[in-house]
Order: structure tokens, then C-alpha cells, then sequence
């Protein structure tokens, strides 16, 4: 299906012509002035302009061509706006072709192209911190979005696993278990094993050697001469790192899996290594890459800039390699395993500048071909209420899973003071309703935009939250469920009330809310729309008695639009990675 606008835009566009204007101004959006009509459209006064009459008389004409149809009535209003409004037996219909559509009235504009979405960014032997809270989650909500719209989307963590915090790591292994044999001038690797280590272990043991390193020359030198050799193959080390990946990603995978967020490639900046000689070649043949101090270069200012766009160091004078260096080899690998149409990065902002080069340095060197899409979203910061950048207690950075067990305590306080909550065990449901809170209170934002954490706004029943709207999906269900099998299965059949017509609106709205946050790569278009949802159907429900009502064919059509709302939320929900509860 089209959506709402697409479709009106198609009607109105005709008119236009017709009138011998040129589609082009039939563009229609949602009304400015809800209370007067619901959309409206202003191509009148460019059509006007052009041909060189009053914008009134325009929009006259135009309104005149579109009366008496079946699918909206428009008004022409001085100075030559034209407003629109769908009728009653347009809405129902389109409600109930949204209900059968397998899509539910998501247009697929993604179908036949794929993505890789590049997201999560966890360092390995670094505990997953708050700083990676929003890539995992905007970054799951934007692949859903991409595969909601037809796209084949393919997640990749990209996992930090390769720099000189894996010397850090394991120097100071070194130092506190020099006995282990892998630590030997003489291992083994046919025979000799690396102890086990354990993820409580491994989290205090990076901080360690981190602080060390800064005051310690010798134990630095130490862990930058074992990075080099790690990543030149050091059998020892090698299986050092194996394990400590091992535990790792192990601990990743529960964090992330408690935050609803899973990803199809665990890629790490290590899988880059091989393709680093290919890549080089391809910058060395394009005769960009220069040398520079012997650091080996690519300058990638172009005329436009505002700024200075400092150029690429691919190879340090050392011939090391950089972030950019993994960036761009990862770049070749995925142009050869996928060639993907899209490669969508999800970071903090203060990496905008690091893509920026890396993504015209791949084009400019054919890495790349010219047309393949590459984004960058660099968001905002989550703050305290200090609006500072949100911190423990005690100063520190705060790690996901503490922040996610105390979500989940304030949302089981929270529920047990409910007047809505059951008796018996909460833990589970409050795990769920703390993650659904903390999700969408962080999208609902912009995702380029900094926000305040606010517990106690993220857990409200009431407002924009996620709890709200996991609240009203109960609520639907628990009408539907009441109603008895197979209800609200009829399409509906009318509009009986005003408030279900501004129901229906919404609902028929929900295409255009997609497209919108996918063209921007915002979940909180998504948030906005199923909020909006929310609100309408919670009046739809309290002025219209639904379980109640006597004639058949209104009961059956409310029924009907409170499934297609719970179905349309439901959905929303799951691509925002949220999941549903039974009851709240
Ligand atoms: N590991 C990085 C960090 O913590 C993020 C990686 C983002 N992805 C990428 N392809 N560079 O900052």
C-alpha cells in the first residue's frame, strides 16, 4: 500500500491537472489545523504564480474537480489554501484494507534493497557502558524499520577487538599470573592451554591496567609491544585474546539480550585484518594514497567545506594501522560479502568527523562504488539531571547492566504501588516494563539530539512513555479477549462517532510515520505516532461503550478498530524492539 499522503497527493495532483495546472502541486500533507480539516495541500500558489492568476482562484477550481467523489471532500479557504478530509466511508475502507494488507499499510519502498546496519560498537574487556545504550537500541529500531519497509537488513556489531585495549588486558594478565604457560617462552599451542577466565574477573581487569599504563612507562611499552604482536599473529597471545573474546562476547550477548537487541554478524575490528593488504592495494592503484612524515595518507577535503576535513591517515609512520584503517577495510569486506545498496553507522556524535573522511576517502578510492549509501547517525548524549553526561553515584561511568537492574527495580516499585498490577512475582514483567520505559523514553528524542534521564518521567503511566503505551495494548487485548474468540476479525464498517474518527486517522497515518522515520533514520517518529495512537484510542474507548453496546453492527465495527489498534501497536512496538506484556 501508499500511503495516506502518497494516495491523497495522487488524487489532488490530478485535479490539478486537469485543471490544467500540472500535478506537481497536489502535494498533500497532514493539516497544520487539525480542528478545521485533516489535510491540506498549498500547491495553489505556485500554481498561481506560474500561471499568473489569484491562488483563490486556483484552489477553487481544484476543490471544485475533487467534490463528490467517494474518497475526500476539499474546501477551498482564502487565500488559496485547499483543505481536505477524507470521508467516513473512505476512512473505514482504507481501515479495513490497512487490516488485511500483510504489511499493515507499510509501504515497501526497501523492497529488493540491502543494508548492513553497523551498530552496538562494544569494546571487548570494557564492560558495555551507558555511552553504548542508544547505538544498540536506535540502531535495532532503525534495522527493524529497514526490514518493515522490505529492506534485507543485516545487523553487525563491530565489535571493538583489536586495539591496544587487548595489550592493556593482557599485559597485566601477564604480570599478575606469570606461571600461566601460555605466558612461556616455550608454549605450546598444540598442547598448552589459557586458564579460564571469568567476566568479573575480565571487567576489573582492564580498569587496572588502563590507570597502570598512565603511570607506568614500562608496563605501557609492554602492552603496545603486545597489541603489535597480537595483531602480527603471536600464537600465545592469540589464544589469550581467544579467550578473553570468548567471555566476553559471551556477557555482550546476555546485555545486549536483555536490551531486546541481537545482532546477525558478530564481526569484530579484528575480521578487518585480512582484508587490510587488498584495501591498501586499491587505495595504492587509485593514486590517492601519499606519503606524509612516513604516515601513509588520503586527503579527502573537497570545496564545500566549512570546516577543515583533515585528511585520512590509513597507516601510521610505524605502519600501524588506525580506526580508519579497520573502518575501511570492514568497508571492502562488505561491499564483497553483501554489496549492499545502504551501509548505515550508528555512533556518538563525536565520531562525525571520522566517518566523514572514511566515507569519502572509500568513494574517491573506489572502496566503494559512487552510489552505495553511506550514513552516519552520530547522536546525542543521555544526561543526568545535571545535564551532564549521566554518571554513577559515585562519579564513574555507569555500566548497562547496573543501569538496566536499576530500571528494573524502580519499575517493580512502581508496579507494586499500581492500582492496575496483579498479585504474585513482578520480576519478569518489571524487567519487561523497565526496558520497554528506558527504550522508549530514549527514541521517543531525536536520536541527533541530548536528553535528560528522568526515571520517574520514563515510568509514568501517564504521557509519552513506554509504559503507557504497553498499558493501552493490554487494555485492547484485554476488551478483545472479554469480547470472546474471533472478535474484531469483521473489517469495520462505518464511523458511529467522532472519536473514532480521529481514531481512524491515526491509524491510517501510521504508513506516513514510517517513511518519515525512515528517511530520517528516527525511531521517534514511530514513538510519536504509536503515542498519538494511544491517546485516540483511549478516548474512542471512553466515550463509546464497547462491550455494551446493543446494535451488532457498531459493536462489531468498534471491535474490529480496537484489533486493527492493538495489531498497528503492537507492530509499532516491535519495531521500536519493544516487547508486549500480557497484563499490566
Ligand atoms: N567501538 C567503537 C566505540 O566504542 C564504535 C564502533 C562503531 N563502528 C564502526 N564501524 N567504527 O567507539
Amino acid at each position: 500500500m501508499n500511503t495516506i499522503t502518497k494516495d491523497l497527493s495522487a488524487a489532488v495532483g490530478a485535479a490539478f491537472e486537469e485543471c490544467g495546472y500540472g500535478a506537481s502541486h497536489g502535494i498533500v500533507t497532514p493539516s497544520n489545523r487539525p480542528e478545521l480539516c485533516q489535510f491540506q495541500c498549498n500547491g495553489a500558489f505556485a500554481a498561481a504564480k506560474k500561471h499568473g492568476v489569484a491562488p483563490m482562484v486556483v484552489a477553487a477550481e481544484v476543490a471544485e474537480r475533487l467534490q463528490g467523489g467517494t474518497f475526500c471532500r476539499a474546501e477551498a479557504v482564502k487565500p488559496g489554501f485547499i483543505n481536505i478530509t477524507l470521508t467516513d466511508e473512505y476512512l473505514a475502507a482504507r481501515c479495513a484494507e490497512i487490516a488485511l494488507d500483510p504489511f499493515l499499510g507499510v509501504p515497501q519502498t526497501g523492497a529488493g534493497s540491502t543494508v548492513v546496519v553497523d551498530y552496538g560498537g562494544a569494546n571487548v574487556a570494557k564492560p558495555l557502558h551507558v555511552g553504548h545504550l542508544r547505538a544498540a537500541i536506535i540502531g535495532e529500531a532503525v534495522k527493524r524499520l529497514a526490514r518493515a519497509s522490505g529492506m534485507k537488513a543485516i545487523g553487525d556489531v563491530h565489535m571493538g577487538d583489536w586495539g591496544l585495549q587487548m595489550g592493556l588486558v593482557i599485559a597485566q594478565l601477564s604480570e599478575q599470573n606469570p606461571h600461566w604457560r601460555c605466558f612461556a617462552p616455550d608454549f605450546d599451542p598444540e598442547k598448552d592451554t589459557v586458564p579460564p577466565l571469568n567476566v568479573d574477573e575480565l571487567n576489573d581487569i582492564y580498569p587496572e591496567a588502563s590507570k597502570r599504563s598512565k603511570t607506568d612507562a614500562e608496563f605501557n611499552e609492554k602492552a603496545h609491544r603486545i597489541t603489535a604482536e597480537l595483531q602480527a599473529g603471536h600464537p600465545a597471545y592469540t589464544a589469550v585474546w581467544r579467550e578473553i573474546m570468548r567471555v566476553s562476547v559471551d556477557d555482550l550477548k546476555r546485555n545486549y539480550g536483555r536490551l531486546r537487541v541481537s545482532f546477525e554478524l558478530w564481526y569484530g575490528e579484528s575480521d578487518a585484518e585480512k582484508y587490510v593488504p587488498d584495501m591498501m592495494e586499491i587505495l595504492r592503484s587509485s593514486g590517492f594514497l601519499r606519503f606524509s612524515d612516513g604516515a601513509q595518507i588520503v586527503d579527502v577535503e573537497e570545496p564545500g567545506d566549512t570546516a577543515p576535513v583533515p585528511p585520512v591517515i590509513v597507516k601510521k609512520s610505524d605502519n600501524s594501522n588506525m580506526y580508519a584503517t579497520t573502518d575501511l577495510a570492514t568497508l571492502l569486506q562488505r561491499e564483497r560479502d553483501f554489496s549492499p545498496d545502504e551501509i548505515w553507522y550508528f555512533t556518538d556524535k563525536r565520531q562525525n568527523l571520522h566517518f566523514k573522511q572514511v566515507f569519502r576517502c572509500a568513494k574517491k578510492t573506489g572502496i566503494v562504488p559512487e552510489k552505495t549509501g553511506l550514513f552516519h547517525m552520530g547522536f546525542g548524549t543521555m544526561n543526568g539531571p545535571d545535564g551532564k553526561p549521566f554518571k554513577t553515584r559515585e562519579g564513574g561511568v555507569m555500566r548497562l547492566s547496573e543501569l538496566l537492574d536499576s530500571v528494573t527495580a524502580a519499575a517493580l516499585s512502581k508496579l507494586k504501588d499500581s492500582e492496575f498490577v496483579q498479585e504474585g512475582d513482578q520480576t519478569a514483567l518489571a524487567e519487561k516494563v523497565g526496558i520497554a520505559a528506558l527504550k522508549f523514553g530514549d527514541m521517543i528524542n531525536h536520536p541527533t539530539k541530548d536528553y535528560v534521564f528522568d526515571m520517574d518521567k520514563l515510568l509514568s503511566f501517564e504521557g509519552k512513555t513506554g509504559v503507557y503505551l504497553l498499558y493501552t495494548v493490554t487494555r485492547i487485548n484485554s476488551i478483545l479477549r472479554k469480547a470472546g474468540p474471533g472478535s474484531g476479525e469483521a473489517p469495520p464498517s462505518g464511523v458511529y462517532s467522532a472519536s473514532e474518527r480521529d481514531l481512524m486517522l491515526t491509524l491510517v497515518m501510521t504508513g506516513d510515520a514510517y517513511e518519515h522515520a525512515l528517511a530520517e533514520r528516527s525511531p521517534s517518529y514511530i514513538c510519536d505516532n504509536a503515542y498519538r495512537t494511544a491517546v485516540a484510542f483511549s478516548r474512542f474507548y471512553h466515550e463509546n461503550h464497547i462491550l455494551t453496546e446493543q446494535d451488532p453492527v457498531k459493536r462489531s465495527s468498534w471491535l474490529a478498530l480496537c484489533r486493527l489498534t492493538g495489531r498497528l501497536l503492537t507492530a509499532q512496538l516491535d519495531v521500536l524492539g519493544i516487547e508486549t506484556v500480557e497484563n499490566m
